[in-house]
């Protein structure tokens, strides 16, 4: 008998072996590298639509263009990536080699040579033309949406009756009320997952700067507890199992454990993903991490309107001192004013991950002085496996 807290993640049709889902990483860190690798160990894997065509050639040009196509790119080359790396494992078994199979992932042919876990993407509800990044994941077959960064409240009239799963993230119970209530009014519908962010995570929180100040004093796991309890009371009134992913600050097991024995069905990963071997991001990104010292990690103001956590490196001092000139805008957020914005963010953002670290913002967790070292997702995957 399995006596471990952690249990595979029973979620739609589907049971993901392992019970991880990798956090969504704008701008360019979680594409097809991170998401696929995930998804070939049997969790599941989550590719950010924030900017996501910032490598193409006419981006500057026409970025929401480039964003579209390459939704569909990273979404297609995540599903490769798991697939052959599924293949590999089982190639190598054949050969009598080593057989270093990652925990979650399944035998060729116990699940045809589909990967053991999904592949989705995060978009957030502050994207201009969030609907088009909507209808472009689902014409491209993205396993599960997942949206922050604002109410989601019309994630399920764009996503319409394809099989693609819908998972808000939510910080308050305040918010999680405000969806539930009005997807059920609406469109006769509740979410597939809850994905609760706690004031520990990486990029923009849905927390003033005042609360962030002293997060102990915010008792977050009782929040935490009310949510589950709603989630788990509004699922079985509608007969409907909801399983809630917890996110923010889990770096280890032992991190993960304490919201398992809370109820939670999954926890959302992030910031243990960023130093991997398939990481998106730049060597330079990574090694921002491994250098980073629990002091150097701070709270910095966003465009966005919402404070986000980042490394203080000298592009963040920068920004202490007034505006930071940017060339032209790049269609990002809805709440932007080009003219008036302390800095460009999606120009921090591309400089970051593409190794100008310092002169860009290394978005990071909490608990981003942890990391050591390079891993491989599979290690991190099996420290999770139930
Ligand atoms: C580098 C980085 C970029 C992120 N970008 C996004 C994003 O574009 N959209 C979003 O909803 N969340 C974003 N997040 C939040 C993560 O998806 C995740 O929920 C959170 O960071 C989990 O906490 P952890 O990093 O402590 O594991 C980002 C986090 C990091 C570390």
């Amino acid at each position: 008998m399995n006596n471990s807290l952690l249990k595979p993640l029973k979620i739609g049709n589907y049971i993901i072996p392992i019970p991880v889902v990798q956090g969504g990483m704008g701008v360019g860190v979680s594409l097809s590298g991170l998401a696929g690798a995930v998804a070939a160990c049997g969790g599941i894997g989550i590719i950010s639509t924030a900017q996501i065509g910032f490598r193409d050639k006419g981006f500057d040009a026409d970025p929401i263009g480039c964003n579209l196509r390459a939704i569909k790119e990273e979404i297609g080359k995540a599903r490769a990536i798991a697939e052959r790396q599924q293949y590999e494992v089982a190639r190598i078994k054949a050969m009598g080699g080593d057989n270093n199979k990652p925990a979650g992932m399944k035998e060729m042919g116990e699940n045809g040579n589909k990967p053991a876990g999904l592949i989705g993407v995060n978009i957030m509800v502050a994207t201009k033309k969030y609907e088009e990044y909507v209808k472009a994941a689902v014409e491209a077959g993205a396993d599960m949406i997942i949206s922050g960064a604002g109410l989601p409240m019309m994630l399920p009239g764009l996503v319409e009756k394809a099989k693609t799963m819908i998972a808000p993230i939510v910080s308050s119970l305040k918010s999680v009320h405000v969806i539930t209530k009005y997807w059920l009014k609406k469109y006769d519908r509740l979410p597939d997952m809850v994905v609760i962010e706690g004031p520990l995570a990486g990029g923009h929180l849905g927390f003033q700067a005042e609360q962030l100040e002293n997060i102990e004093a915010m008792h977050y796991d009782e929040e935490i507890h009310k949510i589950i309890e709603y989630v788990n009371e509004c699922g079985e009134v509608h007969g409907k199992k909801i399983p809630v992913a917890v996110a923010g600050g889990i770096y280890s097991r032992e991190d993960g454990e304490k919201y398992f024995a809370m109820g939670a069905s999954g926890v959302q990963i992030a910031t243990r993903f960023v130093t991997t071997y398939e990481c998106d991001a730049s060597d330079a990104y990574k090694e921002a991490y491994i250098r980073a010292k629990k002091e150097d990690i701070v709270i910095v103001k966003s465009p966005v309107g919402m404070p986000g956590r980042a490394v203080g490196n000298s592009f963040v001092k920068r920004t202490m001192k007034g505006r930071i000139p940017h060339k032209g805008c790049h269609s990002c957020i809805v709440s932007c004013r080009p003219d008036q914005t302390p800095y460009c963010i999606t120009e921090a953002l591309i400089n970051a991950v593409e190794g100008n670290v310092e002169q860009g913002l290394v978005f990071c967790g909490a608990n981003a002085y942890r990391a050591e070292k390079l891993e491989h997702v599979a290690d991190i995957m099996k420290e999770f496996a139930p």
